[in-house]
This record gives C-alpha cells, structure tokens and sequence, in this order.
C-alpha cells in the first residue's frame, strides 16, 4: 500500500515485521498484506497453519510460489476440491446434493454437471462460454451503455464516490443483463449476492467459517435467491429471451444427452452470482487508485488505447482481487520449497502473493504495459478450473477503462477517505472519494 494513506494507522493489527508477526486473516490484515507477502516470500513461501487441515490432526498450507499454485491447479487428481468431495460423498450415500441441509446449489449443480475432467471441460464450452467465456465480447456494447449511464450521473457533479457509483453497479448490471435478470431488481441481485459472498467476506480463518447463526442467515436468504431464481426460470421457459437463463433452459447438454433441470440451472445462476458481481469491482477499484498513484499511466494509457488492456492485466496482477482460496487439498504426501505437506492438508492458494513472486516477476511491484506473457498471472487461476468468467471481466473492465478514459480529464482523492479494506479474503476498498475533471 501507498506510505502516506491513513488505512494502515487506522487498522487494529500492526505492521508485521517479522515471520511471527505475519497474519493474512485477523481484523485488519488486508492492509497489511503485501507487507506479509514479503515476508512469506523471503522466509516460508510455504507456511503451515497449525492444525487447520482437512482431515483430522492435519494442518492447512498458506502456497505463495507462482511454480506451486500453477502446478496445483493444474492437476485435479493429485489437488480435488473438498466442496466437490462432500457432494460426491453425498451421493454416494444416496442422498440428493440439492436437498441436503444447507446446500450449497453452486457446488451440487456444478458436482453433478461435471464429475470428471471431460465433463468439466463440457460445462464450460457448452454452458458459461458462451455467454462469460469466449462468447463474453457479445456483451461489449451493452457494457460500454452501461459505463456511460453511470457516468452521466456524476461526470457533471465534480466528484464521485467511485465504488457505490461505479464500480459496484457495473459488473452488477452487466451480469444482470447477461442472465436476464429484471434490470428493476438489481438491489434484489445485489442482496442474493451478498448472501453468497458472506462467507468470503465475514467468515474467519482460511476457511471462511461463519458462526453458525450467521450460516442459518446466510442459509435464509440463498433459500429466498433460489426461490426467486426458480420463478425466473420458469418465467424464461414460457417466454423465451435472448439472455443466459433462456438459453440454459433450451440447450442440450450433450454429456448427459438431456436438457437441464430447473435445479441445475439455478446452481449455475448461483455461480455466476457469486463469481460475477463483486470480483470485477475489486479490480476497478484498484484500477482507478493506481491510475492517481502511478505518473505518467493514465496520459499513456489515454493517449494509447492499445495499452488499456496490458493495463487492466498487470494492475490485476499487482492487486489481485481475489487474494487467496482455501480450495484444495492434498490426496498424497507432497513436498513444495522443501517443505513436507502430508495427505490430507489443506492448501491455501495465496494468488496475490504469486502474483508478485519476485521469481516469476521482473520488478514484481511495479506497474508495467510491457511485460512480456503478462497473462501468465494467477489472478484467474489457471488449468481446468480457471475462472469461466475472466473474459467478461475483461470486457467489463476495458469497456469501463475505455469510457472513463473518454469521458474524464483526470481523477484525484478527495480529502475524506480512509483507503480501509473489507475483511475477509477480498482486496476491497470501502469507499474512494474522488475529484473528477470532467473531459
Ligand atoms: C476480476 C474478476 C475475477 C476474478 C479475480 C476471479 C477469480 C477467480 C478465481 C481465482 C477462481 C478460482 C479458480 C480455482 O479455484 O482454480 C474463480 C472461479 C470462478 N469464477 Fe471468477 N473471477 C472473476 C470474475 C468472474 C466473473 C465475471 C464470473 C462470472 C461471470 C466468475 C465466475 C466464477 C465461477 C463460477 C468460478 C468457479 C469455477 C468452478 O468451480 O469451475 N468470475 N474466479
């Protein structure tokens, strides 16, 4: 972070400085992070927290090596996800994924759709491509509207609260015109979000843990989201819309040689929900603090729009918007750095710290429009499991950049903002309070 913002006076941790200060998931960690990534890469680029693990008596890994997340990721068999684990385990019992307590519709949906390697590879090129994946720049003009109908909101006003008023709303909007969500129920969207989010921003430790009657709130709601989201299906089916919901009732899966079921859908909707909305967000709003922060970016990047998107990748790369996921464990003993993780742990992929690992990165802090394979990042992951809607959110943000860049002279802060962070395992700024100079 920037020496003289306020947020790291503000935070109620202080600055680690050492391997015994370091702590990625207390009250006030985020605006510390990328000190304790130094720290992590100079001494425990691989970093055991005590008895956190899967199984019993094991223990949970922080990854922070670029080499170890990318091989990770890239082998299913060796790394499964425990959320597919206890779905499959589910079924195995008998059970039915979508009607056991506390469901998760997402990971059901997507167990079920996809239980092997080819079936995940399914999933994607016939279900999300086409409309978040490599069909996503269909949605390019409605982004660049989008963009312009917040703009023309407060271009003439002289300020902007950048986050509620811009950076929120797009990828809100956008995702709500790519599922055909009703454009009047955007707050209703917004809600449903947060009840899926909850975990990643409010749950402790690296797993995310809510008290459990923050589970049975969480619960209430998602169960509102799939009520809700079942009457917009069946709405979709009596009258059909060129949108994703309309299409995920009409298409054949050719898998299972059948279309899919009102459930499956939903847990799909839910996945673009979770994944869609606050992620694009976080990277805008890093964006535009980088652009005030870093001479000389935004005159190149306005005189030069072919460099708008070498700088939406390297700005991601720098602060990434998902800063770590507890999504993996180990099936066999492994060894990463050295460092033995036996069967059964659980692994922390630290994608920020990665994303800024000084042996994969020349100069890893600073801000580059040339860096060579510059998308070899982990911001999205990468392998199988790589974010089916990393294209979207790049349509989102070069038709955000672009229009800003279009429509605004300059930016600058305010005198009234704290830069504080959510909690959590998001890089989410609160508020920004900026001065706009119109163009
Ligand atoms: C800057 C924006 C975004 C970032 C940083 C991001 C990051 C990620 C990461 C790190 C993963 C985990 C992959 C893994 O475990 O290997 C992921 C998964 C996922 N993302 Fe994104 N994402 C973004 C935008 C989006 C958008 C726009 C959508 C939907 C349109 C989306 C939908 C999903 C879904 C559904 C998954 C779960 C994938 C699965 O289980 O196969 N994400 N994302």
């Amino acid at each position: 972070m920037t020496a003289n913002k306020p947020n790291q006076d503000l935070s109620p941790m202080k600055c680690p400085h050492q391997l015994d200060d370091v702590d990625l998931f207390s009250e006030g960690a985020p605006e510390f992070w990328y000190e304790a990534y130094d720290i992590l890469h100079r001494q425990a680029p691989v970093h055991r927290i005590p008895g956190e693990g899967f199984e019993p008596g094991t223990d949970a890994f922080i990854l922070c090596k670029h080499e170890d997340i990318a091989m990770v990721v890239r082998d299913q068999e060796r790394f499964p996800l425990p959320g597919a684990m206890a779905v499959q385990h589910l079924k195995g019992m008998g059970g039915d994924p979508f009607e056991g307590p506390q469901v998760n519709m997402m990971v059901a949906a997507m167990t079920i759709l996809r239980p092997n390697p080819e079936m995940w590879r399914s999933h994607r090129q016939e279900l999300t491509d086409p409309w978040v994946g490599p069909g996503a720049p269909r949605n390019e003009e409605m982004a660049v509207r989008v963009a312009n109908e917040l703009i023309d909101k407060w271009i003439g006003r002289g300020s902007v609260e950048f986050i509620s008023e811009f950076a929120q709303p797009l990828p809100q909007m956008v995702m709500a015109n790519v599922l055909g969500w009703p454009i009047e129920d955007l707050k209703l969207l917004k809600y449903y979000g947060d009840g899926t989010d909850k975990p990643s921003v409010y749950g402790s430790g690296h797993r995310n843990i809510l008290p459990q009657e923050e589970i049975d709130t969480q619960f209430e709601v998602l169960r509102e989201f799939r009520e809700y989201t079942e009457n917009l299906i069946k709405e979709k089916r009596a009258n059909p819309a060129d949108d994703m919901i309309t299409f995920l009732t009409e298409v054949e899966y050719s898998p299972i040689k059948r279309k899919l079921t009102d459930n499956e859908i939903n847990g799909i909707v839910y996945a673009m929900v979770i994944g869609g909305l606050e992620t694009t967000q976080y990277a805008l709003s890093e964006q535009v603090q980088l652009l005030i922060e870093r001479e000389g970016v935004w005159d190149e990047i306005k005189a030069d729009r072919s460099k708008v998107r070498a700088f939406t990748e390297d700005s991601m790369r720098l602060r990434s918007p998902t800063q770590g996921l507890s999504t993996r464990i180990t099936s066999q003993d492994e060894v990463f750095q050295g460092v033995k993780v036996p069967k059964g742990s659980f692994l922390h992929l630290r994608w920020a710290a990665a994303n800024i690992d000084p042996d994969e990165w020349d100069d890893p802090n600073e801000l580059k429009l040339d860096r060579k394979a510059g998308t070899r990042h982990l911001v999205f992951s990468q392998g199988a499991r790589v974010c089916p809607g990393a294209t979207l959110s790049r349509v989102e943000q070069m038709a955000a950049w672009n229009t800003l860049l279009d429509r605004v002279e300059s930016f600058s802060y305010a005198d009234v903002n704290t830069f504080l962070h959510q909690p959590g395992i998001m890089l989410g700024t609160l508020e920004l309070n900026l001065n706009v100079v119109p163009a």
